[in-house]
């Protein structure tokens, strides 16, 4: 299975804070926000990945990440010209993705859990049709909804329905299979000019080959969406970070442990950032291992 991360948009509801930024190069507490979605296509056990960005944020994500080898994966870009929407990633990443099926994630989304691991692996299987998920907001209006019927079926997926049909959104996260690039260039732009996410998933469900599986509650899926979302997901990596010990999306660790990488050039990578609490946390890691 093939990655790919849009880390594209303008990110204007963001202004002034994304004028001269991309959006999820802006911290979560110690790290840029790329750095949360990465660590979920790592941890689903996923090493070829494909990073789709804005003409003027390219260099930046390239000087931040490189080719992934570091990591002991591997990392390509291509360039979104315009924010033509979501769907699009499958059509510029059809000669990356070519015969696989794919795992696309939203730069801009994080989410942490011990469930997740689990999920992540089992949905990395995949190979017919189209697994989403379900988690409960509070108010679900700015996502894709999903609408059931009586008995828990899922009917539809509205994109940002003024009047939600239930409080489940679809969070960023999405396995297809091959089939994908081609559901991609059928659909049409919607009303806001975009070529919608939601319509794709909806075209699988009309297929009958969509899953939507909800996400346990024990998974935090963390909203980036406004100032105070981002304040939010800050203190909560700050606040699980320094209760446990234990990093979130910290990436070096992440290769380590799945064996991308060796000791050898773990150590090296905290030896880089050893004044920093960051790297202190890699040497301390492997001291303890
Ligand atoms: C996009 C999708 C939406 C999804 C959300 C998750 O919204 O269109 O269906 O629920 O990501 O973050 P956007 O980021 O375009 O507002």
């Amino acid at each position: 299975m093939k990655g790919i991360i849009l880390a594209g948009g303008k990110g204007t509801r963001l202004y002034p804070m994304t004028k001269v930024i991309s959006k999820q190069l802006l911290p979560i507490y110690d790290k840029p926000m790329i750095y949360y979605p990465l660590s979920v296509l790592m941890l689903a056990g996923i090493k070829e990945i494909l990073l789709i960005t804005s003409p003027s944020d390219i260099h930046q994500y390239r000087a931040l990440l490189g080719t992934g080898e570091e990591l002991g994966i591997s990392i390509e870009y291509v360039i979104q010209q315009y924010p033509n929407g979501i769907a699009e990633s499958f059509i510029l990443g059809e000669d990356f993705i070519g015969n696989e099926s794919v795992c696309l994630i939203l730069g801009d989304n994080i989410f942490f859990g011990q469930d997740l691991v689990r999920e992540l692996q089992k949905s990395s299987e995949i190979i017919e049709g189209a697994k989403i998920f379900g988690y409960p907001v509070k108010d679900p209006s700015s996502f894709g909804v999903v609408e059931f019927d009586s008995e828990y079926n899922v009917v539809s997926i509205e994109e940002k329905p003024l009047i939600p049909k239930s409080n489940y959104a679809v969070p960023g996260l999405y396995f297809y299979d091959n089939e994908v690039i081609k559901i991609a260039k059928s659909v049409r732009k919607s009303e806001r000019g975009e070529l919608e996410i939601t319509s794709i998933n909806n075209r699988y469900l009309e297929l009958g080959k969509l899953v939507v599986v909800p996400l346990s509650r024990g998974i935090a899926w963390l909203d980036t969406g406004t100032p105070e979302g981002m304040l939010k997901a800050a203190e909560y990596v700050e606040t699980i970070q320094s209760r446990q010990g234990l990093y979130i999306a910290c990436l070096e660790e992440i290769a380590w442990r799945k064996k991308f990488i060796s000791d050898e050039l773990f150590r090296n990578l905290g030896q880089k950032l050893a004044m920093t609490d960051y790297g202190k946390y890699i040497l301390t890691l492997l001291n303890e291992s």
